[in-house]
């Protein structure tokens, strides 16, 4: 059998990278999450002082972003692959609340979404890639053989991502943080002009608010196998 795109979009903490992962792995294809990315780039913006009184300076990102290397390297340990920032493993430093806050405002930015979509799109060359982000369906890759769309409720949403969080250690953050945060970003991410969040025509929906990871799996899989 030959091998296939698989693109995975959705609202925030959906789920998407989850069973991204758990696909990948079964399938033996490679994980790309593209969140990861724009993470990496709000961090950047954050570390270069491009975000003044709460807004992104987009004209001094833009002017820098041809010096920002955003990469991916494969951690055998975890049997996946983890973002870098000009050769710097980002990952522990991209999922707080700061990134979090404003990586909606940075991926509004059209130059920023050109040059991760130029980038998604040759690691997606040789196919074999289950990717999850936002867009990658309608814009990365709209002939992708297979598209989910996952759906779950904000509140569903916000309590995994409120306990991710706190079982990382993290017990500064309150539940309504998290809650708003959910929301803000949903709110910033369908409304952009840019590559607005939208399922595409062609996608399946899953809702997993009341889904077991099992369970969400195995329906999943039998949908790929369909594809293979
Ligand atoms: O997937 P994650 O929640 O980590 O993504 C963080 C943010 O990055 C999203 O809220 C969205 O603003 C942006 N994003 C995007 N396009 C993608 C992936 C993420 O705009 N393909």
């Amino acid at each position: 059998s030959s091998k296939i795109i698989i693109a995975i979009d959705g609202f925030s903490s959906t789920g998407k990278s989850t069973v991204a992962k758990q696909l990948a792995q079964y399938l033996g294809y490679v994980y790309v999450d593209t969140g990861a990315m724009y993470r990496a780039i709000a961090l950047y913006a954050l570390q270069n002082g491009y975000v003044k009184k709460g807004e992104v300076d987009n004209e001094l990102l833009i002017k820098d972003l041809k010096n920002i290397q955003i990469t991916f390297q494969y951690n055998a340990a975890l049997g996946f692959s983890e973002v870098y920032l000009n050769n710097v493993n980002v990952v522990s430093k991209i999922r707080g609340m700061e990134v979090s806050s404003y990586v909606s405002k940075v991926a509004a930015i059209s130059q920023v979404r050109q040059k991760l979509v130029a980038l998604q799109q040759q690691m997606g060359e040789s196919k074999g890639i289950v990717m999850d982000g936002r867009d990658i369906g309608t814009v990365v890759f709209p002939n992708a053989e297979l598209k989910l769309f996952m759906t779950a409720s904000a509140n569903t949403r916000a309590q995994r991502r409120f306990d991710e969080l706190v079982a990382k250690g993290n017990t500064a953050v309150t539940f309504d943080e998290v809650y708003n945060n959910v929301v803000e970003r949903d709110q910033i991410d369908t409304t952009r002009k840019d590559s607005p969040l939208i399922m595409a025509n062609d996608a399946i929906e899953i809702d997993n608010s009341n889904l077991s990871r099992e369970q969400q799996f195995d329906q999943i899989l039998a949908l790929v196998k369909t594809k293979l």
